[in-house]
């Protein structure tokens, strides 16, 4: 149960969404630097030049994770600080600021969860192809090889992808993340390459680290049709068989799922199947809401909700489903037969500061109460699962909606770089010290 001594209380962030120093001690551009320049990607046209500016102020975000009694933090670290032309010579002053991070983290006795990849893929390398390109696998593989020797002395915890299925679809398939292409071919090669690119870390992981406990983090949600019409049941399939599988079954059963094996066995070359279907040690989970999908034209045949009016909402309109929740925790015990760590679970909300400067964000505390609920029906149902990271420790740079949408349990005023624990920060550290109790 979750009062276990052993069960992991976290939070997760990236790279990208919280360092800011873009330009700072040698890191070099990422796709999202990029892209975040031509007008109209960003709702908001924030840029992440500073971002959460956690470069400089991580100290006081390790002490914030201790004073909520966290006990596992994920982190990522930027592929464009530790090679900023993605391959070749590495830079001294990136690698020390993760050598400062983690040993900060543990001299507060928080568990480092290192995952290498969150959407910020160096700009050098998409010019060569990016995710396209074959040869990304050998580059992520030394990457990889990087992290491992100069961190595996002090971390043991490391994911390879983080949401692999969203960063190909919206960036190489419908045009809508970094690098804003949108073509069919684009969109197979990049799925094939990441999961080759994932076997080959986990390869060198295995290899540099002692004592290494490896996975990646899928994001998986149920695809409700929108409608009862045969056309929109069919739209939920296509999509789910991207979303939910194209990266997990290959990577746990060698094969691609059957809807989307013409499209990318061009790209297959012998020996390939066997290289991406390493054995991991957890399945790592993100987990929000489920999709309603509609029939549609765009590349895939399928586009994204509404969600019926019966379906209750959050405050920014995502549906709030626990149940589907803990449907997909024992769908993927049922499976995939592996411990699962549930590595972002949360909601942004319309938090406003009192005249107290107070953020009594009641929504997402019930969310999370809600949520957290679910998670141990499955874990009473049989479901292995061994830690809970919360979605975001920080409000953050949000992709495509900028710093419009906060998903903190921690407020940060952009302006001042202040930080203020919400309501549902302390509703968090309150129901972790109630389980220590208890353990
Ligand atoms: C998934 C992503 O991993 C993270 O980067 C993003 O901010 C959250 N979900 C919320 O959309």
């Amino acid at each position: 149960m979750t009062n276990r001594p052993s069960f992991l209380w976290g939070a997760s962030t990236s790279a990208f969404q919280i360092e800011g120093a873009a330009h700072l001690d040698g890191r070099a551009d990422s796709i999202w630097d990029v892209y975040l320049h031509v007008p109209g990607r960003i709702k908001t046209n924030d840029t992440a030049g500073t971002a959460c500016d956690h470069y400089h102020r991580f100290a006081e975000d390790v002490a914030l994770m201790r004073n909520l009694g966290l006990n596992a933090y994920r982190f990522s670290t930027a592929w464009p600080r530790l090679l900023p032309q993605g391959r070749g010579a590495a830079n001294e002053a990136g690698l020390a600021f993760y050598d400062r991070l983690i040993d900060t983290l543990l001299a507060a006795e928080i568990e480092p969860w290192l995952c290498l990849y969150h959407w910020d893929l160096p700009q050098a390398l998409e010019a060569l192809g990016g995710w396209q390109n074959r040869d990304i696998a050998g580059w992520f593989a030394d990457y990889a090889a990087l992290v491992a020797r100069r961190y595996g002395d002090r971390v043991k915890r490391f994911a390879t992808f983080n949401e692999p299925c969203v960063f190909t679809l919206f960036g190489y398939g419908l045009g809508w993340h970094a690098p804003g292409i949108a073509d069919k071919a684009a969109l197979h090669k990049a799925i094939h390459h990441v999961n080759l690119s994932h076997g080959r870390a986990v390869d060198v992981l295995r290899r540099d680290v002692a004592g290494a406990s490896i996975g990646a983090i899928h994001n998986r949600q149920p695809c409700y049709p929108c409608t009862s019409s045969p056309a929109d049941a069919a739209a939920a399939l296509r999509l789910a068989a991207y979303w939910n599988d194209a990266f997990p079954v290959p990577q746990a059963f060698a094969s691609y799922p059957p809807e989307l094996l013409d499209a990318i066995s061009p790209y297959i070359a012998p020996g390939d199947m066997a290289q991406i279907a390493r054995p991991v040690d957890w399945f790592g989970l993100n987990h929000y809401s489920p999709h309603y999908v509609r029939d549609g034209t765009n590349l895939i045949g399928a586009s994204f909700g509404p969600a019926p009016e019966t379906v209750p909402r959050s405050t920014i309109g995502w549906p709030v489903v626990p149940e589907a929740f803990r449907d997909t925790l024992l769908d993927i015990h049922q499976r995939f037969h592996l411990p699962i760590y549930v590595l972002e679970n949360g909601t942004a909300a319309n938090d406003v500061i009192d005249a107290s400067g107070h953020i009594q964000d009641d929504d997402r505390t019930s969310y999370l109460k809600a949520y957290t609920a679910a998670m141990e029906q499955a874990i009473r149902a049989g479901a292995d699962v061994r830690g809970y990271f919360v979605w975001s420790l920080l409000d953050n740079f949000e992709w495509g909606a900028g710093y419009s949408q906060r998903f903190g349990i921690v407020y940060v005023d952009h302006a001042t770089q202040r930080r203020i624990p919400k309501a549902s920060a302390r509703w968090y550290a309150e129901m972790i010290a109630a389980r220590r109790a208890l353990a």
